[in-house]
């Protein structure tokens, strides 16, 4: 066979084989030790003398074309065969993680979130306290006199243990001895949210006998009351996500601030509907002030040198406002088809430049 001819139909085969077992098929029949260029080789000993040399060139270089275009052609394959595998493996890192997680972010977590999320780029800190608390934090510390209703067995539970004064544990009546139990511990300034349960005796619509309440701590030399209603006139407005709300507020007791006030927002109550931000109704939100001296004392700051105001809210009672949930109690009954109803999705995490509560 002429060596062209050859040369040009083992290329084609060799261009024709779809797969690495079909290329190894060739080069086997070709190369191979009973391959035809093989063969091509050893059979130069039968050739007259004077044209081996010339013959044995062009068997050597017919063999190393052909080896290669085998080598090319399978470099080719197999670039094909991992291209094929990576569009077979393809994996979108940015779909979601699941269609639709299962179960639900409560609305007290959720709410919990949002306050954290708007006072933190406020530049507040998280600070934690028990709820198991003794009397000096819950009452004494706060100006609270023994002879003070808060304390009576209606409103406080009172535990069989009794701490080193003798005086019964109890469980935290609000989040206030997280004032006291942050200014013992460091140093001022400070700014701080105290996010937590508390506990009375009571149990309607509106009161259940564990629920949550956020506190508020801002210490400095100069903090003032326009610094506390400012600070919460834009809390209030982040959180019920409108520039609009209107804000009052109204003269108010708590032994441990002076002056003292309650905040209410305006809302709109119709017969079976209440819309936060707009109407003439008045709704409280939050009890407030600024830190009472003796307080100051009890934590061995000095009054003439460190001041600044405090406030506490209910979480459920604003997420009931802000979700329009009408009563408190099936907050903590754990029905899956409430959760399911009013809870919100797991990854969502509330951001105030993301969007609180999309
Ligand atoms: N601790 C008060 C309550 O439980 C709320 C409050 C906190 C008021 C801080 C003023 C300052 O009702």
């Amino acid at each position: 066979m002429e060596l062209g001819a050859l040369k040009a139909e083992i290329e084609a085969a060799i261009a024709a084989a779809g797969s690495p077992e079909a290329l190894e098929a060739v080069r086997v029949a070709e190369l191979g030790r009973k391959g035809r260029i093989t063969e091509l080789v050893k059979s130069l000993g039968t050739l007259p003398p004077e044209e081996r040399p010339r013959a044995g060139q062009a068997y050597n270089e017919l063999k190393r074309e052909i080896e290669a275009a085998i080598a090319a052609r399978r470099a080719a394959l197999e670039a094909a065969a991992l291209e094929a595998r990576l569009a077979r493996e393809r994996t979108d890192v940015t779909l979601p993680a699941r269609e639709r997680p299962e179960g639900r972010i409560h609305p007290v977590s959720q709410v919990t979130e949002e306050i954290v999320a708007i006072f933190a780029d406020m530049g507040f800190t998280v600070a934690e306290g028990p709820d198991v608390e003794d009397d000096w934090h819950n009452f004494e510390a706060l100006n609270i006199p023994p002879e003070h209703p808060a304390r009576q067995m209606q409103d406080t539970f009172y535990l069989e243990s009794r701490d080193a004064q003798g005086q019964p544990l109890l469980l935290r009546t609000h989040t206030s001895p997280v004032q006291i139990r942050t200014m013992r511990a460091g140093k001022p300034p400070f700014r701080i949210i105290a996010p937590g349960r508390v506990y009375r005796r009571d149990y309607d619509m509106t009161h259940t006998p564990m629920f949550h309440q956020v506190e508020g701590l801002v210490i400095d030399r100069r903090t003032h009351m326009g610094h506390l209603k400012g600070c919460l006139t834009e809390f209030v407005r982040a959180f019920f996500e409108r520039d609009d709300v209107p804000v009052r507020f109204r003269p108010s007791y708590f032994p441990f601030t002076e002056p003292s006030a309650e905040m209410d927002v305006g809302c709109r109550r119709s017969k079976d509907e209440l819309v936060v931000g707009e109407g003439s109704d008045w709704l409280e939100i939050l009890g407030c002030g600024m830190v009472h001296p003796r307080v100051l004392e009890a934590v061995g700051l000095d009054p003439d040198v460190w001041q600044g105001f405090a406030f506490g809210m209910g979480i459920d009672r604003v997420a009931m406002l802000k979700y329009g949930i009408p009563d408190l109690r099936t907050f903590f009954e754990g029905d899956l088809r409430w959760l399911e109803h009013y809870g919100f999705r797991p990854l969502e995490v509330p951001t105030t430049f993301g969007g609180l509560s999309r």
